[in-house]
C-alpha cells in the first residue's frame, strides 16, 4: 500500500495546480492553472477565516438565487467590480473603433425593428432628445443595414424589465433600427437621467459595506451588428452628468461623452411638429472588420 503524504499547507497550491495540469485543452489547462495560483494567493494573503469563506459562498449563493431571465445580479457583481470593462479592455483594441462600455444586465436579446423617428417614450412625459446616428467603418464610410438596439432606463431610473408585470411583446425605452443606404439612423426619446443600479440585493450589500454610491451617468445604450463587422457595445453619455467621474460600473471614456445641444428647428426632421424645447444628440459610431485583429 502507498504511504500517505503529510498535508503540508505550503505545498497544497502546487499539489491543486498539478491536478488540473493533465485538462486536455490548452486554454482551459491555463484559465483554471491560473484561476487556482490567484485564488490560493488571494486566501493566503487576506488570511481568511472559515467564517469569512462561508459568508463568500453565502454571497454567491444568493447573488445566483436571486438571479433570473430578468434580473443578471452575476453580471451586475461583475461590473461594480470592474471585471466587466477589464474584461472588454483587453479585448476591444483596434485603433479608430468606437469605444466600448459594458453590456450592463438590461439587454433583452434582439429588440423590435422600428421606423427612423420613432419616439421610444411616446406616452411618457419629460423633455425630448433627438438621437441622430450614422454607422460607419473605421474610414467612414456608411454602412448599410446596420441593426442598432438602443435601451435606456425611464424618468423613474428604472427599465421596462425590471418592472412587475414586464411584457417582452410590449417594450418601453427599447427599439431597434436598421440604417439604410446613408448608414443613419435617428429616433426621438426623453432626455436620460442618472439612475442607480439595483442594490435590493447581494451587489447592494457589497456596495453599502465599501461605503460606495451606486449610481451611474445618464446614458443610453447602444448593440449595434452589421453584417462583416464586430458588434458594437457602447453608450452615449450625457455631457455634464454629476456621475461621469463616478460610474458605479466604471464604464465611462471621454469619447463617448456627447453634449445635449440646443434644437432649434420648429419640426423633427419628418417635418412633424416639434415642442418649443428640444434637444438634439449626434454621434458617429465606427466599426472594426470582423477579420481585424483586436
Ligand atoms: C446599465 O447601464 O444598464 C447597467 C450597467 C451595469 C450595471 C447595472 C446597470
Ligand atoms: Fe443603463
Amino acid at each position: 500500500m502507498p504511504a500517505t503524504p503529510e498535508f503540508d499547507p505550503a505545498q497544497l497550491t502546487d499539489a491543486v495546480l498539478a491536478s488540473f495540469a493533465g485538462a486536455p485543452d490548452p486554454r482551459t489547462r491555463h484559465v483554471l492553472g491560473r484561476l487556482i495560483a490567484h485564488l490560493h494567493a488571494f486566501v493566503r494573503e487576506a488570511e481568511l477565516s472559515p467564517d469569512e469563506w462561508m459568508r463568500a459562498v453565502d454571497f454567491l449563493n444568493r447573488t445566483g438565487q436571486i438571479s433570473g431571465d430578468t434580473r443578471q445580479e452575476f453580471i451586475l457583481l461583475s461590473d461594480v467590480l470592474g471585471v466587466s470593462m477589464l474584461v472588454d479592455a483587453i479585448n476591444h483594441r483596434a485603433p479608430g473603433t468606437t469605444e466600448t462600455t459594458v453590456l450592463g444586465p438590461f439587454y433583452v436579446g434582439e429588440h423590435r425593428v422600428m421606423p427612423h423617428g420613432t419616439d421610444l417614450a411616446a406616452d411618457q412625459p419629460g423633455e425630448r432628445v433627438l438621437v441622430e446616428a450614422s454607422v460607419t467603418d473605421t474610414a467612414g464610410r456608411p454602412i448599410a443595414g446596420a441593426a442598432a438596439d438602443v435601451w435606456h432606463a425611464g424618468a423613474d431610473g428604472f427599465y421596462d424589465s425590471q418592472k412587475p408585470g414586464y411584457r417582452p411583446d410590449k417594450p418601453e425605452l427599447r427599439a431597434r433600427f436598421v440604417t439604410g443606404a446613408d448608414g443613419k439612423l435617428w429616433f426621438r426619446t426623453i432626455v436620460p437621467r442618472s439612475y442607480p443600479v439595483p442594490t435590493d440585493g447581494p451587489v447592494g450589500e457589497l456596495l453599502r459595506a465599501s461605503g460606495r454610491h451606486a449610481m451611474r451617468p445618464a446614458h443610453l445604450h447602444f448593440l449595434i451588428a452589421a453584417p462583416g463587422h464586430q458588434t458594437l457595445v457602447t453608450h452615449l453619455f450625457v455631457a455634464g452628468d454629476d456621475y461621469l467621474g463616478s460610474d458605479a460600473v466604471y464604464g465611462v471614456k471621454p469619447s463617448l461623452v456627447v453634449p445635449l445641444e440646443p434644437g432649434a428647428a420648429p419640426t423633427w426632421p419628418d417635418g412633424t411638429p416639434a415642442p418649443a424645447r428640444w434637444h438634439r444628440m449626434s454621434y458617429r459610431f465606427a466599426l472594426t472588420r470582423k477579420d481585424s485583429t483586436r
